[in-house]
């Protein structure tokens, strides 16, 4: 058995097979991998007895649970009204600007993906976007810049 078949398996014994254990399979899945691959989805079918289109289903339901494989920094930039009226559309054209993609792009080296998102809590700072799970509000376009290349400095240490 591979180590994705055993993680899976792993991840039934603890959630159990029922459908409210899904959607915590499916998140600890894409915690791991950074996406769901139709490996993943196929072996969660047949771990909880649940059909692979409900699984499906379940995983393209949900924005968060990508199922095609994104950068090692997933951004996604708040497109809800406060942020849309702050300059979101700057910020946007300041990402693909420095990254060389546009928005549902991800870099040729898979570093970085950008998304939107909906209203992420931050209206108050807006504009707000998140990279994986830290947030960072009140943005101007030169935020954006350094924002990046640290991220970039970072990936590159490793
Ligand atoms: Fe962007 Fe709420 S509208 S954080």
């Amino acid at each position: 058995m591979n180590n994705q078949a055993e993680f899976v398996k792993d991840l039934v014994t603890e959630h159990g097979t029922n459908r409210e254990s899904l959607l915590p399979i499916l998140q600890a899945v894409v915690e791991k991998d950074r996406f769901l691959s139709e490996n993943a989805i196929l072996k969660i079918a047949e771990e909880t007895n649940i059909p692979a289109a409900d699984v499906y289903g379940t995983a393209s339901f949900y924005s968060f649970l990508d199922i095609v494989p994104r950068g090692k920094y997933v951004i996604r930039v708040c497109k809800t009204i406060t942020c849309a009226m702050k300059g979101k559309n700057q910020i946007l054209l300041a990402l693909e600007d420095f990254l060389k993609i546009k928005l549902g792009d991800t870099t040729p080296d898979k570093l970085f993906t950008i998304l939107e998102t909906n209203c992420l809590g931050w209206c108050h700072k807006a504009p707000a976007m998140l990279v994986n799970d830290d947030v960072y509000t009140e943005l101007t376009p030169n935020m954006v810049v350094d924002i990046l290349s640290a991220y970039k400095a970072e990936a590159d240490k490793e």
